[in-house]
């Protein structure tokens, strides 16, 4: 018999929401979704600008939902143990962007959130596996960070499946989390590779109840 697969985790992106109404963004989602994704952008590591700090530490404020906070930024070893400090629960950066993730998972978890690293389609997994061992999340991007709304990349899909395989063995023990182009069509590729966190911003707050499409999407996921 095979084991159930794990339990699938929806975080909606305010990517897609709008930033004058981020309270009520969260309100709208939050007896549907399990985190809540804020993406984070500084116009170096990516070539669009979005939300920092500030705007994480109000809402914390405003809403019980844990917050996936996806640092797309330069010097996150730097920038990312405070958002830890301002209370988000789940805390991811760029493998590409690190000097020492190490450090930075270790000054992360220190801070009382989990640790995240992301990685491009671009970027292999190959090379991240041991160091995979200091973190509770890996985000692999189903699209080029930096803007929603973009096609979902199956392409990627076999770094999913690998990592899941490095769960199951016991070699990692950590979410696997896909960003990018997740709808009601893509998410059961991404949950039948492995992936069990869920990013969607355009097929969430781009629905006319976004409440209605989270279940949706996580009654897909579950087949996965
Ligand atoms: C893209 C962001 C995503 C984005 C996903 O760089 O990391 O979190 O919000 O948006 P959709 O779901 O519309 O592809
Ligand atoms: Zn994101």
């Amino acid at each position: 018999m095979t084991p159930p697969g794990p339990t699938p985790l929806i975080a909606p992106s305010i990517l897609a929401a709008d930033f004058a109404r981020l309270a009520d963004a969260a309100a709208a989602v939050d007896d549907k979704a399990d985190w809540l994704h804020v993406d984070v952008m500084d116009n170096h590591f990516v070539p669009n600008l979005t939300i920092g700090l500030p705007v994480v530490t109000s809402l914390r404020k405003a809403t019980g939902l844990p917050l996936d906070c996806h640092l797309m930024i330069d010097d996150p070893d730097r920038w990312a143990p405070p958002y830890a400090e301002q209370g988000a629960h789940n805390v991811t950066f760029h493998v590409e962007a690190a000097a020492d993730p190490a450090g930075t998972a270790r000054a992360i978890r220190s801070a009382g959130a989990l640790a995240g690293l992301a990685i491009k389609p671009g970027t292999p997994l190959e090379p991240y596996l041991d160091l995979l061992r200091g973190f509770d999340t890996l985000l692999v991007m189903t699209v080029e960070p930096g803007f929603g709304g973009q096609a979902f990349r199956t392409d990627v899909l076999p770094k999913v499946r690998e990592a899941r395989r490095r769960v199951q063995s016991g070699h990692l023990r950590l979410h696997i989390e896909v960003d990018g182009g997740i709808d009601a069509d893509t998410i059961e590729a991404a949950a039948e590779a492995g992936a069990d966190v869920f990013v969607a911003g355009s097929a969430v707050y781009g629905a006319d109840d976004p409440a209605t499409a989270i279940d949706a999407l996580r009654a897909r996921a579950a087949v996965g």
